[in-house]
Protein backbone atom coordinates (compact mmCIF):
# COMPACT_ATOMS: atom_id res chain seq x y z
CA UNK A 1 0.00 0.00 0.00
CA UNK A 2 1.10 3.47 -0.61
CA UNK A 3 0.70 7.26 -0.34
CA UNK A 4 0.66 9.68 -3.23
CA UNK A 5 2.11 13.22 -2.56
CA UNK A 6 1.69 15.72 -5.04
CA UNK A 7 3.52 19.47 -4.88
CA UNK A 8 2.22 21.74 -7.75
CA UNK A 9 6.10 23.72 -7.80
CA UNK A 10 6.74 26.87 -9.59
CA UNK A 11 8.63 25.08 -12.35
CA UNK A 12 6.93 21.82 -12.36
CA UNK A 13 4.53 19.53 -10.36
CA UNK A 14 6.30 16.60 -8.65
CA UNK A 15 4.36 12.75 -7.97
CA UNK A 16 5.72 11.46 -5.34
CA UNK A 17 4.68 7.46 -4.04
CA UNK A 18 6.21 6.47 -0.65
CA UNK A 19 5.80 3.22 1.18
CA UNK A 20 3.51 3.15 4.93
CA UNK A 21 6.87 2.64 6.55
CA UNK A 22 8.10 6.58 5.06
CA UNK A 23 10.42 5.04 2.32
CA UNK A 24 10.05 6.81 -1.39
CA UNK A 25 9.52 4.84 -3.95
CA UNK A 26 9.53 6.79 -7.18
CA UNK A 27 9.04 10.20 -8.17
CA UNK A 28 8.27 11.73 -11.21
CA UNK A 29 8.45 15.77 -11.86
CA UNK A 30 6.79 17.38 -15.27
CA UNK A 31 7.72 21.02 -16.13
CA UNK A 32 5.48 23.19 -16.85
CA UNK A 33 6.29 27.31 -18.46
CA UNK A 34 5.83 30.93 -16.30
CA UNK A 35 4.45 33.49 -18.24
CA UNK A 36 5.43 37.10 -18.06
CA UNK A 37 3.84 39.05 -20.72
CA UNK A 38 4.65 42.28 -19.12
CA UNK A 39 7.24 43.41 -16.78
CA UNK A 40 6.56 42.75 -13.10
CA UNK A 41 3.86 40.21 -14.64
CA UNK A 42 4.58 35.81 -13.78
CA UNK A 43 1.42 33.99 -14.62
CA UNK A 44 1.18 30.24 -15.27
CA UNK A 45 -2.29 28.17 -17.24
CA UNK A 46 -4.01 26.09 -14.80
CA UNK A 47 -4.93 23.73 -17.62
CA UNK A 48 -1.29 22.83 -18.02
CA UNK A 49 -0.37 22.40 -14.55
CA UNK A 50 -3.48 19.49 -14.76
CA UNK A 51 -2.16 17.99 -17.39
CA UNK A 52 1.75 17.57 -15.87
CA UNK A 53 0.41 16.44 -12.29
CA UNK A 54 -1.72 13.87 -14.78
CA UNK A 55 1.35 12.83 -16.61
CA UNK A 56 3.36 12.82 -13.91
CA UNK A 57 0.77 10.58 -11.73
CA UNK A 58 0.97 8.29 -14.22
CA UNK A 59 4.72 8.07 -14.89
CA UNK A 60 5.05 7.20 -10.82
CA UNK A 61 2.80 4.95 -10.80
CA UNK A 62 4.40 2.90 -13.72
CA UNK A 63 7.90 3.80 -12.24
CA UNK A 64 6.34 2.05 -9.11
CA UNK A 65 4.77 -0.78 -10.65
CA UNK A 66 1.49 0.05 -8.74
CA UNK A 67 -1.48 0.54 -9.65
CA UNK A 68 -4.14 2.78 -8.37
CA UNK A 69 -5.85 0.84 -6.20
CA UNK A 70 -2.99 0.35 -4.58
CA UNK A 71 -3.13 3.98 -3.37
CA UNK A 72 -4.15 4.62 -0.41
CA UNK A 73 -4.52 8.52 -0.04
CA UNK A 74 -3.32 11.48 -1.54
CA UNK A 75 -1.92 14.97 0.25
CA UNK A 76 -1.48 17.94 -2.53
CA UNK A 77 1.29 20.95 -1.77
CA UNK A 78 2.42 23.60 -4.21
CA UNK A 79 3.43 27.66 -4.44
CA UNK A 80 1.46 29.38 -2.25
CA UNK A 81 -0.77 32.41 -2.90
CA UNK A 82 -1.53 32.07 -6.63
CA UNK A 83 -5.03 33.67 -7.48
CA UNK A 84 -6.36 30.85 -9.82
CA UNK A 85 -10.18 32.43 -10.72
CA UNK A 86 -12.85 30.31 -11.68
CA UNK A 87 -16.75 30.99 -13.04
CA UNK A 88 -20.00 29.41 -11.97
CA UNK A 89 -19.23 26.68 -14.28
CA UNK A 90 -15.87 26.25 -12.83
CA UNK A 91 -14.24 27.18 -15.76
CA UNK A 92 -10.43 29.05 -15.55
CA UNK A 93 -11.09 32.98 -16.37
CA UNK A 94 -7.36 33.89 -17.12
CA UNK A 95 -4.33 32.71 -16.30
CA UNK A 96 -3.04 32.22 -12.68
CA UNK A 97 -1.27 35.46 -10.77
CA UNK A 98 1.53 33.70 -9.33
CA UNK A 99 3.11 34.40 -5.97
CA UNK A 100 6.47 35.65 -7.51
CA UNK A 101 4.28 37.94 -9.70
CA UNK A 102 4.80 42.38 -8.68
CA UNK A 103 1.75 43.87 -10.30
CA UNK A 104 -0.04 44.39 -7.34
CA UNK A 105 1.61 47.43 -4.93
CA UNK A 106 -1.30 49.55 -5.80
CA UNK A 107 -3.62 46.99 -4.08
CA UNK A 108 -2.02 46.48 -1.64
CA UNK A 109 -2.43 49.96 -0.50
CA UNK A 110 -5.77 49.87 -1.33
CA UNK A 111 -6.17 46.60 1.05
CA UNK A 112 -4.48 48.09 3.99
CA UNK A 113 -6.53 51.17 3.55
CA UNK A 114 -9.89 49.40 3.11
CA UNK A 115 -9.40 47.78 6.56
CA UNK A 116 -8.73 50.76 8.13
CA UNK A 117 -4.93 50.61 8.59
CA UNK A 118 -2.29 48.58 9.66
CA UNK A 119 -3.21 47.84 12.88
CA UNK A 120 -6.30 46.06 12.12
CA UNK A 121 -5.40 44.36 9.57
CA UNK A 122 -2.32 42.82 12.16
CA UNK A 123 -5.38 42.25 14.15
CA UNK A 124 -7.94 40.37 11.29
CA UNK A 125 -5.38 38.92 9.52
CA UNK A 126 -2.23 39.05 11.46
CA UNK A 127 0.14 39.30 8.01
CA UNK A 128 0.46 42.85 6.68
CA UNK A 129 0.18 41.50 2.70
CA UNK A 130 3.06 41.79 0.17
CA UNK A 131 2.50 41.52 -3.25
CA UNK A 132 2.94 37.98 -3.35
CA UNK A 133 -0.52 37.45 -1.39
CA UNK A 134 -3.69 36.45 -3.08
CA UNK A 135 -6.12 39.30 -2.00
CA UNK A 136 -4.10 42.18 -3.96
CA UNK A 137 -4.38 39.95 -7.38
CA UNK A 138 -8.25 39.80 -6.96
CA UNK A 139 -8.78 43.85 -5.89
CA UNK A 140 -6.12 43.69 -9.19
CA UNK A 141 -8.68 42.39 -11.18
CA UNK A 142 -11.40 44.57 -10.13
CA UNK A 143 -9.35 47.50 -10.42
CA UNK A 144 -8.18 46.16 -13.96
CA UNK A 145 -9.87 43.25 -15.72
CA UNK A 146 -13.58 44.54 -14.65
CA UNK A 147 -15.32 42.19 -17.41
CA UNK A 148 -13.60 38.83 -16.13
CA UNK A 149 -13.82 40.22 -12.47
CA UNK A 150 -17.90 40.31 -13.11
CA UNK A 151 -17.30 36.18 -13.90
CA UNK A 152 -15.73 35.82 -10.95
CA UNK A 153 -17.47 32.81 -8.92
CA UNK A 154 -13.82 31.15 -7.14
CA UNK A 155 -11.06 31.17 -5.73
CA UNK A 156 -8.57 28.35 -5.68
CA UNK A 157 -5.11 28.48 -4.63
CA UNK A 158 -2.84 26.36 -7.29
CA UNK A 159 -2.59 23.27 -5.40
CA UNK A 160 -6.59 23.21 -5.16
CA UNK A 161 -7.19 23.80 -8.63
CA UNK A 162 -5.53 19.85 -9.11
CA UNK A 163 -8.17 19.11 -6.31
CA UNK A 164 -10.67 20.44 -8.14
CA UNK A 165 -9.72 18.36 -10.88
CA UNK A 166 -9.44 15.35 -9.61
CA UNK A 167 -12.68 15.64 -7.44
CA UNK A 168 -14.88 18.56 -8.44
CA UNK A 169 -14.16 19.91 -4.64
CA UNK A 170 -13.72 23.22 -4.35
CA UNK A 171 -11.40 23.41 -0.79
CA UNK A 172 -8.19 24.20 0.44
CA UNK A 173 -6.11 23.69 3.63
CA UNK A 174 -5.79 26.57 6.62
CA UNK A 175 -1.66 26.97 6.03
CA UNK A 176 -2.34 27.59 2.26
CA UNK A 177 -5.61 29.88 3.01
CA UNK A 178 -3.65 32.45 5.36
CA UNK A 179 -1.66 33.15 2.32
CA UNK A 180 -4.77 35.02 1.03
CA UNK A 181 -5.07 37.66 3.48
CA UNK A 182 -8.39 36.19 3.66
CA UNK A 183 -8.19 34.69 6.54
CA UNK A 184 -7.81 35.25 10.55
CA UNK A 185 -5.13 33.05 11.44
CA UNK A 186 -6.06 33.02 15.19
CA UNK A 187 -9.62 31.98 14.41
CA UNK A 188 -8.44 29.04 11.76
CA UNK A 189 -11.17 30.49 9.71
CA UNK A 190 -12.18 32.92 6.89
CA UNK A 191 -12.16 36.77 8.06
CA UNK A 192 -15.89 38.39 7.45
CA UNK A 193 -14.40 41.86 8.76
CA UNK A 194 -11.18 41.46 5.93
CA UNK A 195 -14.40 40.53 3.18
CA UNK A 196 -16.45 42.86 4.21
CA UNK A 197 -13.69 45.56 4.33
CA UNK A 198 -12.66 44.53 0.49
CA UNK A 199 -16.23 44.21 -0.35
CA UNK A 200 -16.00 40.46 -1.20
CA UNK A 201 -18.40 38.10 -1.39
CA UNK A 202 -17.48 34.66 1.03
CA UNK A 203 -19.42 32.72 -1.95
CA UNK A 204 -16.04 33.01 -3.66
CA UNK A 205 -14.16 31.01 -0.91
CA UNK A 206 -13.04 27.31 -0.78
CA UNK A 207 -14.38 25.04 2.13
CA UNK A 208 -11.43 25.01 4.97
CA UNK A 209 -9.87 21.76 6.42
CA UNK A 210 -7.23 21.40 8.68
CA UNK A 211 -4.02 19.91 6.62
CA UNK A 212 -4.55 16.31 7.73
CA UNK A 213 -8.47 16.46 7.07
CA UNK A 214 -10.08 14.29 3.77
CA UNK A 215 -11.79 17.26 1.65
CA UNK A 216 -12.29 15.07 -1.65
CA UNK A 217 -12.40 12.33 -2.65
CA UNK A 218 -11.27 11.12 -6.69
CA UNK A 219 -14.27 10.92 -9.12
CA UNK A 220 -14.77 8.81 -11.78
CA UNK A 221 -13.68 10.99 -14.46
CA UNK A 222 -10.74 12.13 -12.71
CA UNK A 223 -9.85 8.09 -12.29
CA UNK A 224 -9.88 7.03 -15.89
CA UNK A 225 -7.92 10.19 -17.10
CA UNK A 226 -4.77 9.19 -14.31
CA UNK A 227 -5.64 5.49 -13.19
CA UNK A 228 -5.96 6.49 -9.94
CA UNK A 229 -9.05 4.63 -8.17
CA UNK A 230 -12.16 6.62 -7.83
CA UNK A 231 -12.77 6.79 -4.09
CA UNK A 232 -9.40 7.73 -3.38
CA UNK A 233 -9.57 10.30 -0.06
CA UNK A 234 -7.70 13.32 -0.80
CA UNK A 235 -6.25 15.52 2.36
CA UNK A 236 -6.57 18.83 2.31
CA UNK A 237 -2.59 19.34 2.31
CA UNK A 238 -0.54 22.50 2.76
CA UNK A 239 1.17 25.24 1.07
CA UNK A 240 4.91 24.24 -0.31
CA UNK A 241 6.31 25.62 3.00
CA UNK A 242 4.17 24.09 5.81
CA UNK A 243 4.34 21.23 3.91
CA UNK A 244 8.64 20.80 3.49
CA UNK A 245 8.04 21.35 7.36
CA UNK A 246 5.96 18.66 8.02
CA UNK A 247 8.27 16.63 5.63
CA UNK A 248 11.69 17.54 7.62
CA UNK A 249 9.57 17.39 11.27
CA UNK A 250 8.89 20.85 12.10
CA UNK A 251 6.14 20.08 13.68
CA UNK A 252 7.05 20.47 17.98
CA UNK A 253 8.50 24.28 19.16
CA UNK A 254 11.81 24.53 18.80
CA UNK A 255 12.98 22.76 16.52
CA UNK A 256 13.57 25.18 13.23
CA UNK A 257 14.34 24.80 10.07
CA UNK A 258 16.70 26.63 7.40
CA UNK A 259 16.30 25.64 3.64
CA UNK A 260 18.55 27.15 1.43
CA UNK A 261 17.69 27.04 -2.49
CA UNK A 262 17.58 30.20 -4.41
CA UNK A 263 15.48 31.67 -1.72
CA UNK A 264 16.24 31.00 1.92
CA UNK A 265 13.70 29.94 4.17
CA UNK A 266 13.97 30.19 8.18
CA UNK A 267 10.65 28.21 9.58
CA UNK A 268 9.81 27.18 13.26
CA UNK A 269 6.27 25.46 14.63
CA UNK A 270 4.56 27.73 17.72
CA UNK A 271 2.19 26.16 19.94
CA UNK A 272 0.19 29.80 20.63
CA UNK A 273 -1.08 32.34 18.10
CA UNK A 274 1.31 35.80 19.23
CA UNK A 275 -0.37 38.78 20.02
CA UNK A 276 0.10 41.17 17.25
CA UNK A 277 2.01 44.24 19.07
CA UNK A 278 3.11 42.31 21.76
CA UNK A 279 6.51 42.59 23.32
CA UNK A 280 9.33 41.52 21.11
CA UNK A 281 6.49 40.28 18.30
CA UNK A 282 7.96 41.49 14.98
CA UNK A 283 5.49 42.82 12.48
CA UNK A 284 8.16 41.86 9.91
CA UNK A 285 8.11 38.20 10.57
CA UNK A 286 4.94 36.28 9.16
CA UNK A 287 2.89 34.13 10.96
CA UNK A 288 0.23 31.45 9.36
CA UNK A 289 -1.76 28.77 10.36
CA UNK A 290 0.69 25.32 10.51
CA UNK A 291 -0.62 22.29 8.72
CA UNK A 292 -1.23 20.63 12.28
CA UNK A 293 -4.36 21.52 13.82
CA UNK A 294 -3.98 24.43 16.93
CA UNK A 295 -0.41 24.99 15.82
CA UNK A 296 1.03 27.86 13.77
CA UNK A 297 4.36 29.09 12.67
CA UNK A 298 6.58 31.51 12.18
CA UNK A 299 8.32 32.12 8.38
CA UNK A 300 11.54 34.53 7.37
CA UNK A 301 11.81 34.70 3.62
CA UNK A 302 15.10 35.67 2.23
CA UNK A 303 14.97 36.21 -1.37
CA UNK A 304 18.38 35.90 -2.76
CA UNK A 305 20.08 32.78 -0.01
CA UNK A 306 21.91 30.10 -2.91
CA UNK A 307 20.78 32.46 -5.41
CA UNK A 308 23.33 35.37 -4.20
CA UNK A 309 25.84 32.03 -4.07
CA UNK A 310 25.06 31.33 -8.04
CA UNK A 311 25.32 34.67 -9.02
CA UNK A 312 28.67 34.93 -7.83
CA UNK A 313 30.03 31.74 -9.24
CA UNK A 314 28.62 32.71 -12.27
CA UNK A 315 29.31 36.30 -12.89
CA UNK A 316 32.39 36.52 -11.05
CA UNK A 317 34.27 33.74 -9.83
CA UNK A 318 33.84 31.68 -13.19
CA UNK A 319 32.76 34.58 -15.51
CA UNK A 320 30.06 32.07 -17.70
CA UNK A 321 28.55 28.91 -16.74
CA UNK A 322 30.41 26.91 -19.87
CA UNK A 323 33.72 27.74 -18.01
CA UNK A 324 33.06 25.55 -14.86
CA UNK A 325 32.13 23.16 -16.95
CA UNK A 326 35.27 22.51 -18.75
CA UNK A 327 37.38 23.72 -15.91
CA UNK A 328 35.63 21.50 -12.97
CA UNK A 329 34.80 18.17 -14.93
CA UNK A 330 34.70 16.10 -11.80
CA UNK A 331 34.40 18.49 -8.48
CA UNK A 332 31.11 20.73 -7.97
CA UNK A 333 32.06 24.29 -8.05
CA UNK A 334 30.16 25.08 -4.89
CA UNK A 335 32.61 22.80 -3.30
CA UNK A 336 35.80 24.33 -4.54
CA UNK A 337 34.58 27.73 -3.66
CA UNK A 338 33.91 26.91 -0.17
CA UNK A 339 36.97 24.91 0.52
CA UNK A 340 39.04 28.01 -0.98
CA UNK A 341 36.75 30.35 1.65
CA UNK A 342 37.42 27.90 4.20
CA UNK A 343 41.41 28.73 3.77
CA UNK A 344 40.29 32.60 5.27
CA UNK A 345 39.55 33.80 8.52
CA UNK A 346 35.67 33.72 9.74
CA UNK A 347 34.77 37.74 8.71
CA UNK A 348 36.98 37.28 5.94
CA UNK A 349 39.06 39.90 6.75
CA UNK A 350 37.03 43.06 7.34
CA UNK A 351 35.07 42.16 4.55
CA UNK A 352 31.03 42.63 3.78
CA UNK A 353 28.53 41.38 1.04
CA UNK A 354 24.99 42.44 1.10
CA UNK A 355 22.83 39.95 -0.55
CA UNK A 356 19.69 41.54 -1.59
CA UNK A 357 20.51 41.18 -5.00
CA UNK A 358 16.41 40.48 -5.44
CA UNK A 359 15.71 42.93 -3.10
CA UNK A 360 14.47 41.34 0.42
CA UNK A 361 11.39 40.36 2.03
CA UNK A 362 12.55 39.10 5.95
CA UNK A 363 13.59 41.44 7.53
CA UNK A 364 13.42 45.05 5.50
CA UNK A 365 10.71 43.86 3.57
CA UNK A 366 11.95 45.97 0.50
CA UNK A 367 11.88 45.44 -2.96
CA UNK A 368 14.18 48.63 -3.77
CA UNK A 369 16.88 46.96 -1.05
CA UNK A 370 20.21 45.88 -3.47
CA UNK A 371 23.48 44.16 -3.13
CA UNK A 372 27.15 45.78 -2.24
CA UNK A 373 30.50 44.52 -1.10
CA UNK A 374 31.75 46.66 1.34
CA UNK A 375 35.12 47.27 3.23
CA UNK A 376 37.35 46.16 -0.39
CA UNK A 377 41.47 46.09 -0.27
CA UNK A 378 43.87 44.97 -2.37
CA UNK A 379 44.81 41.90 0.49
CA UNK A 380 40.89 40.04 -0.39
CA UNK A 381 41.20 36.99 -2.95
CA UNK A 382 38.33 35.65 -4.61
CA UNK A 383 38.20 33.36 -1.60
CA UNK A 384 37.87 36.11 0.74
CA UNK A 385 34.54 37.32 -2.12
CA UNK A 386 33.31 33.84 -1.54
CA UNK A 387 33.31 33.49 2.67
CA UNK A 388 31.94 37.17 2.15
CA UNK A 389 29.14 35.96 0.09
CA UNK A 390 28.32 32.75 1.89
CA UNK A 391 28.56 34.74 5.51
CA UNK A 392 26.38 37.23 4.36
CA UNK A 393 23.62 34.71 3.20
CA UNK A 394 23.86 33.11 6.88
CA UNK A 395 23.65 36.58 8.69
CA UNK A 396 20.75 37.35 6.23
CA UNK A 397 19.26 33.88 7.79
CA UNK A 398 20.42 34.59 11.23
CA UNK A 399 18.30 37.57 10.97
CA UNK A 400 15.00 35.82 10.96
CA UNK A 401 16.35 33.70 13.31
CA UNK A 402 17.29 36.18 15.89
CA UNK A 403 13.05 37.15 15.40
CA UNK A 404 11.70 34.30 16.27
CA UNK A 405 14.16 34.30 19.08
CA UNK A 406 13.10 37.60 20.46
CA UNK A 407 9.50 36.12 19.78
CA UNK A 408 10.57 34.08 22.86
CA UNK A 409 11.04 31.08 20.96
CA UNK A 410 13.87 28.72 22.46
CA UNK A 411 15.71 27.14 19.41
CA UNK A 412 16.97 23.51 20.43
CA UNK A 413 18.11 22.65 16.67
CA UNK A 414 18.16 23.85 13.24
CA UNK A 415 17.36 21.47 10.57
CA UNK A 416 19.42 22.19 7.45
CA UNK A 417 18.17 21.31 3.91
CA UNK A 418 18.19 22.53 0.39
CA UNK A 419 21.34 22.45 -1.42
CA UNK A 420 23.36 24.51 0.73
CA UNK A 421 23.32 22.55 3.17
CA UNK A 422 24.75 19.84 1.35
CA UNK A 423 28.46 21.43 2.32
CA UNK A 424 30.31 20.30 5.78
CA UNK A 425 32.34 23.92 5.58
CA UNK A 426 28.78 25.35 4.79
CA UNK A 427 26.60 23.77 8.11
CA UNK A 428 29.97 24.47 10.19
CA UNK A 429 29.60 28.45 9.51
CA UNK A 430 25.63 28.06 9.73
CA UNK A 431 26.34 26.34 13.81
CA UNK A 432 28.68 28.76 14.28
CA UNK A 433 26.74 31.85 13.17
CA UNK A 434 23.45 31.01 14.48
CA UNK A 435 24.82 29.76 17.55
CA UNK A 436 23.06 26.33 17.42
CA UNK A 437 23.54 22.85 16.96
CA UNK A 438 22.79 21.74 12.80
CA UNK A 439 21.14 18.97 11.80
CA UNK A 440 20.24 16.78 8.67
CA UNK A 441 17.33 14.30 8.48
CA UNK A 442 16.93 10.92 6.22
CA UNK A 443 14.48 12.41 3.61
CA UNK A 444 14.60 14.93 1.14
CA UNK A 445 11.58 14.67 -0.64
CA UNK A 446 10.26 18.08 0.92
CA UNK A 447 6.64 19.03 0.56
CA UNK A 448 5.59 15.75 -1.81
CA UNK A 449 6.40 13.73 1.46
CA UNK A 450 5.45 15.96 3.93
CA UNK A 451 1.64 16.20 2.30
CA UNK A 452 1.85 11.91 1.65
CA UNK A 453 2.37 11.79 5.44
CA UNK A 454 -0.75 14.03 5.83
CA UNK A 455 -2.67 11.77 3.79
CA UNK A 456 -1.31 8.90 6.09
CA UNK A 457 -2.76 10.98 9.30
CA UNK A 458 -6.09 11.30 7.49
CA UNK A 459 -6.55 8.21 6.48
CA UNK A 460 -5.96 6.36 9.77
CA UNK A 461 -2.12 5.34 9.29
CA UNK A 462 -0.69 6.84 11.68
CA UNK A 463 -2.54 9.03 15.29
CA UNK A 464 -1.20 12.60 14.27
CA UNK A 465 1.20 14.32 12.64
CA UNK A 466 4.15 14.39 14.79
CA UNK A 467 3.27 10.61 14.89
CA UNK A 468 3.74 10.32 11.49
CA UNK A 469 7.46 12.13 11.37
CA UNK A 470 8.66 10.32 14.01
CA UNK A 471 7.80 6.95 12.49
CA UNK A 472 9.46 8.30 9.14
CA UNK A 473 12.34 10.31 10.00
CA UNK A 474 15.38 10.64 11.84
CA UNK A 475 18.47 12.76 12.40
CA UNK A 476 21.53 11.52 10.12
CA UNK A 477 24.20 14.65 10.77
CA UNK A 478 25.27 16.35 13.67
CA UNK A 479 27.14 19.98 14.00
CA UNK A 480 27.71 21.57 16.71
CA UNK A 481 28.61 25.30 17.24
CA UNK A 482 32.50 26.22 17.51
CA UNK A 483 33.79 26.22 21.71
CA UNK A 484 36.16 29.36 19.90
CA UNK A 485 35.66 32.45 21.86
CA UNK A 486 37.53 34.10 19.14
CA UNK A 487 35.44 32.73 15.68
CA UNK A 488 32.35 33.38 17.40
CA UNK A 489 33.67 36.81 18.25
CA UNK A 490 34.78 37.46 14.80
CA UNK A 491 31.14 36.17 13.56
CA UNK A 492 29.41 38.61 15.96
CA UNK A 493 31.12 41.33 15.52
CA UNK A 494 30.73 40.70 11.45
CA UNK A 495 27.11 40.71 12.09
CA UNK A 496 26.50 43.24 13.87
CA UNK A 497 28.81 45.21 11.08
CA UNK A 498 26.45 43.76 8.34
CA UNK A 499 22.93 44.78 10.48
CA UNK A 500 24.68 48.32 10.64
CA UNK A 501 25.34 48.42 6.56
CA UNK A 502 21.59 48.06 4.54
CA UNK A 503 20.30 51.25 7.10
CA UNK A 504 23.04 53.47 6.03
CA UNK A 505 22.27 52.52 2.40
CA UNK A 506 18.92 51.99 2.14
CA UNK A 507 18.67 56.11 0.76
CA UNK A 508 21.19 54.71 -1.66
CA UNK A 509 20.11 51.70 -3.29
CA UNK A 510 16.68 53.10 -3.39
CA UNK A 511 18.07 56.06 -5.57
CA UNK A 512 20.23 53.62 -7.39
CA UNK A 513 17.34 51.29 -8.06
CA UNK A 514 15.78 53.88 -10.32
CA UNK A 515 18.20 55.01 -12.37
C1 LIG B 1 5.59 31.36 0.69
C2 LIG B 1 6.11 31.69 -0.67
C3 LIG B 1 6.79 30.64 -1.46
C4 LIG B 1 5.85 30.21 -2.54
C5 LIG B 1 6.53 29.56 -3.72
O1 LIG B 1 5.11 32.49 1.34
O2 LIG B 1 5.98 32.78 -1.14
O3 LIG B 1 7.16 29.57 -0.68
O4 LIG B 1 4.89 29.37 -1.97
O5 LIG B 1 7.29 28.51 -3.46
Amino acid sequence: MALLGIDLGTSGVKALLIAETGEALASVTVEYPIYTPKPLWSEQEPEEWWQGAVQAIQQVMAKAGINGSAITGIGLSGQMHGLTPLDKDGQVIRRAILWNDGRTAAECAEYVQRAGGEAQVRDWVYNIPSPSYTAPKILWMRNHEPENYARLAHILLPKDYIRYCLSGEYATDKSDATGTGLLAPKHRNWSDEMMQALDLSKDILPKLGEGHEITAQVSASAAKLTGLAAGTPIASGAGDQPASACGAGIVEEGIVSVTIGTSGVVFASIDQMPQPGASGISPLLECFCHALPNTWHYMGVMLSAGGSLRWFRDVVAYGDASLVNRQMSNRDPYDIMLAEAAETPPGAEGLVFIPYLTGERTPHRDPLARGAFVGLTVRHTQAHMTRAVVEAITYGLRDSLELIRQSGIRISEVRAAGGGAKSPIWRQWLADIFDAEITLINSSEGGAFGVALLAGVGTGIWKNTKEACASTLRVTSRTAPTSDAHVRRAYDDTYAEFRAIYPALKGHFHALAKG
